[in-house]
């Protein structure tokens, strides 16, 4: 595996591949690497010829600042992973080298990006457009894998590829992986409490439990009502929102047969001050 910190080279690189003929698959991530993304290399790996990882912390994505300084950085033990996974290229870049000018595109995402995450933290999803389509227009994947428990930045990525016109591109979602008890793996996780981490399962169970809310016949809204009270009822967490949207569009439905897509239910949760997020699928 070889570390790639400039642009130059991956693109060097992956140009060299594809004279090959050969295909590309990239997992963006922004490190501190855990069981889940080592899901999405392995299948980036069973599914393409070159496999691209790129471990950038994108400070345009973060609107609070303390949020961007506590996130965790394990460069040394990621690369570790990587090797270990068998990645081609790990691409691990500096601020400066992926932002030598301030990014100031603005994107028009539409309504997916206006709810939920989008609601609460204002640029967000810019940010995570602005990197996101800065690696494909790099990196050039065939494939891009991302994870489901960010299920809004899915649809949201999904947008910004039809219109930037990324021709070819497939984007892969992949499915949440938890810990035994239920918590959705996330970067974030090493930051809870001893007894953050004891509570953080409700969240699942409560999930969990709001499908047989729907088979007793609730509406979204009753059971949206009843996940956020029974979240909230659990000491030490707090829901920010639960909404259940429609899969694709990502707007709040009313009525189950409204999802056209399906309908999901996603929840963000305080989890003392550590911002945990979740989903489910009806
Ligand atoms: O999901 C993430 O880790 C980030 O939002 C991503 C897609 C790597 C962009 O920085």
């Amino acid at each position: 595996m070889e570390i790639i910190n400039t642009v130059a080279r991956l693109s060097s690189v992956v140009e060299a591949a594809r004279q090959e003929g050969k295909s590309i698959g990239l997992v963006p991530t922004m490190g501190a690497l855990h069981a889940g993304h080592r899901s999405l290399v392995e299948r980036a790996r069973r599914e393409n010829d070159i496999v691209v990882v790129s471990v950038f912390v994108n400070p345009t994505q973060f609107n609070n600042p303390d949020d961007l300084r506590t996130y965790p950085r394990t460069e040394e033990a990621d690369a570790a992973m990587l090797r270990e996974c068998g990645v081609d290229f790990a691409f691990m870049p500096a601020v400066e080298e992926i932002y030598p000018e301030p990014d100031t595109r603005v994107f028009d995402l539409g309504p997916v990006a206006e709810v939920m995450e989008g609601a609460m933290r204002p640029g967000h999803f810019n940010g995570v457009a602005q990197i996101v389509s800065k690696l494909f227009a790099i990196a050039k994947p065939d494939k891009a894998y991302f994870g489901e428990k960010d299920f809004q930045q899915i649809a949201v990525i999904r947008r910004m590829v039809e219109i930037e016109g990324f021709k070819g591109l497939e984007i892969v979602d992949c499915p949440i992986v938890r810990e035994p008890d239920g918590l959705a793996l996330s970067s974030r996780n090493v930051r809870l409490t001893p007894e953050g981490r004891a509570v953080a399962p409700h969240i699942r169970r409560v999930l969990l439990k709001s499908l047989d809310m729907k088979a007793a016949g609730l509406t979204p809204a009753q059971v949206r009502d009843a996940v956020v009270a029974e979240i909230n009822a659990v000491d030490g967490l707090e829901a920010e929102y639960y909404e259940i949207v429609d899969a694709l569009t990502m707007q709040p439905v009313a009525t189950w047969d409204e999802a056209r897509n399906g309908a999901v239910g996603c929840v963000t949760v305080y989890d003392g001050d550590v911002r945990l997020i979740d989903n489910i699928r009806y």
